[in-house]
């Protein structure tokens, strides 16, 4: 089977269409970036360019399209099975009717066989099928045609659709995968985020699960499948198009790690009063926690590793039991839950399918769900109980950071909150926490002026094939989120281990020059850290030491040191992060890599 999650975009009004996509493709690269493709409609019928490899691919060959078409849909293509080829790249046509999909269609053998689709097909994709699907049952009228479609396929979807004798209009529908849409001066724009429509307006509206749309040139029709005329909910935007590009820097990684102090003054201090956590303007209120006992926190990749965190600092502060769970598998199975277990749910995009399927069965259960979402309006902060936002802004590059520090500071929010109302924490000790959150924008400031002793450990690592991360306690959250980040964007194998445990067998890869990244703030677990450090330097590994200690001097320690600020170990952990995402970074640029686009891998992943 063919599989996708993907970009796409719509686009129909006053002005040319086809730079509008390829511009918008660029914008919703970091979705995925095997091929990508457009159609542009106009009176003359349809035209289609597609391409594997880069959107500036893409560029090349609408070279010769027609300028003057004003009515088109784009999609840029991230693939999990099957031939990246010119072909299989959307849009796909089948007969009157052209469209791009994201998502899977799960019938799709059934509708071949049941429709007579075969011979109608050239490509390997279940999107191709939906299209050969619309051309058979379509019968001069769209809306009816997109109905019955809708009733006979079955999976996730988010469908542009374009009607070769409809000119002019765009027809929509989506299950679960995500879409936006907004009209402005004359023009209506689709897109499968808000980063494509952010460069011409900032009021949109996340498109109706099962709702059809119509998009005309400046205005939007939204009904439902039993033609019900729709008003969808208008939402705007809170930060503008400079923060979805580079500014100034290399690569939308890096900008996005140096946002990190004001990404979190603006998930913190918002909630902040007299020097206490206040979340009840976002719709928290203490009653919330009070009859709570234990919390599972659902997520998946960095974002799950924020979780961790989250997990320490409620069992060590506040004696509260915590489970993070893997979102791919807690929804498969049968959960122990009930009403008096807060799920904390984290996602950046708000759109992860399994993230999203956990908190369902959370709330089937009986769960009472809160999220910490980044993205307004997606599907898991509309269907959670209760959303805590982030307000990192827009995270481009695929490998997150901004997202994983502000996530961990909205669960220490939640933690002090918590810990107030269950009378855990004094309201002394919840000043004094918040104080130190509030803080740590200096520490992370004072942490970036060490960016060339950073560059220089990423040049020695760049060269080896494995990197082990080591840490106890908090810090050993900490490697796995640093392993994760620098495999996802170096390619290099790391791996991270509790550094008590390395010598039950992991110990055996480490020889002559390997790296190991220490990492060793804790105060209680520090000495048993260095002696974990002795035993892998004495087997000749390359020590990289990161802590709070004075200059080391002493080689059978390290070999190289990043001093972190002072501070309490609860709060280091965001200069802590800030040091393993540079160290990732600067390893990847090192070797020449596209650091913002990592190969197979994909910034919101909405299939399973
Ligand atoms: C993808 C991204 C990761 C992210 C994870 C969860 O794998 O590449 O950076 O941590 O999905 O995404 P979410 O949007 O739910 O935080």
């Amino acid at each position: 089977m063919i599989i996708f999650m993907c970009g796409i975009i719509g686009f129909t009004g006053n002005k040319p269409v086809k730079n509008i996509l390829i511009n918008g493709l660029e914008q919703l690269e970091y979705r995925g970036y095997d091929s990508a493709g457009i159609a542009v409609l106009d009176e003359n019928g349809i035209n289609i360019r597609k391409r594997t490899g880069k959107v500036a691919q893409l560029r090349e060959a609408a070279m010769d399209l027609n300028e003057e078409a004003y009515c088109g849909i784009g999609h840029t293509r991230w693939a999990t099975h099957g031939g990246v080829t010119n072909v299989n790249a959307h849009p796909h046509k089948s007969g009157r009717v052209v469209l791009i999909h994201n998502g899977i269609i799960e019938n799709y053998r059934e509708l071949i066989t049941e429709y007579g689709l075969k011979n109608k097909l050239v490509s390997e994709t279940d999107t191709e099928v939906v299209a050969a699907l619309l051309d058979t049952l379509y019968s001069g009228d769209p809306i009816k045609t997109i109905r019955k479609a809708v009733d006979l396929i079955s999976g996730s979807f988010a469908l542009c659709i374009m009607f070769e004798d409809h000119p002019g209009i765009i027809y929509a529908v989506r299950n679960v995968s995500p879409m936006v849409a907004a009209s402005f001066d004359g023009s209506s724009i689709i897109a499968s985020d808000i980063t494509a429509i952010i460069p011409y307006t900032k009021r949109y509206f996340v498109v109706p699960e099962y709702h059809i749309l119509t998009i005309d040139k400046g205005s939007i029709k939204c009904e439902d499948l039993n033609g019900n005329t729709v008003e969808p909910e208008i939402l705007e935007v809170n930060w503008d198009i400079s923060s979805a590009q580079k500014g100034g820097y290399p690569y939308f990684m890096l900008k996005e790690i140096y946002e990190q102090p004001d990404a979190l003054d603006r998930t913190v201090r918002p909630r902040v009063e007299n020097g206490l956590p206040y979340l009840e303007e976002d719709g928290i209120s203490d009653s919330l926690f009070k009859g709570i006992k234990n919390i599972t926190v659902i997520a998946c990749g960095t974002a799950m590793h924020a979780g961790m965190v989250g997990k320490y600092v409620f069992e060590n502060k506040l004696r509260i039991p915590v489970n993070v769970e893997i979102a791919s598998e807690f929804r498969y199975k049968d959960p122990i839950i009930d009403k008096d277990t807060l799920t904390i749910v984290l996602s950046q995009s708000g759109e992860t399918i399994d993230t999203l399927e956990a908190l369902r069965l959370a709330k089937r259960k009986g769960s009472p769900v809160l999220s910490i979402v980044n993205v307004k309006g997606s599907t898991i902060a509309r269907e959670s109980d209760y959303v805590l936002y982030t307000h990192a802004g827009p995270e481009i590059a695929v490998a997150s950071t901004k997202a994983y520090t502000v996530q961990i500071a909205a669960m220490y929010l939640i933690a002090c909150r918590f810990g107030l109302v269950k009378g855990i924490m004094s309201e002394e000790e919840a000043r004094e926490f918040i104080s130190k959150l509030e803080n740590v924008r200096t520490l992370i400031e004072e942490t970036l002026k060490s960016a060339n002793t950073i560059k220089m450990v990423a040049n020695r690592i760049m060269i080896s094939p494995d990197v082990f991360y080591i840490g106890r306690g908090i810090d050993y959250t900490l490697s796995l989120e640093a392993s994760l980040k620098l495999k996802e964007i170096s390619y290099i194998h790391s791996e991270a281990y509790a550094a008590g445990e390395l010598k039950h067998g992991t110990i055996a890869l480490i020889s002559e020059n390997v790296p190991v990244i220490a990492i060793a703030t804790e105060k209680n677990v520090y000495s048993k850290v260095i002696s974990n450090v002795k035993e892998v330097k004495s087997r000749g590994a390359y020590v990289v030491l990161v802590s709070h200690d004075d200059k080391i001097d002493d080689t059978s320690i390290c070999d190289m040191q990043i001093r972190l600020p002072e501070a309490d170990s609860t709060f280091s952990v965001f200069a802590t992060a800030v040091v393993l995402q540079l160290i990732a970074y600067y390893t990847s640029d090192a070797k020449g890599l596209d650091v913002d686009k990592p190969r197979n891998l994909a910034k919101s992943v909405t299939v399973e």
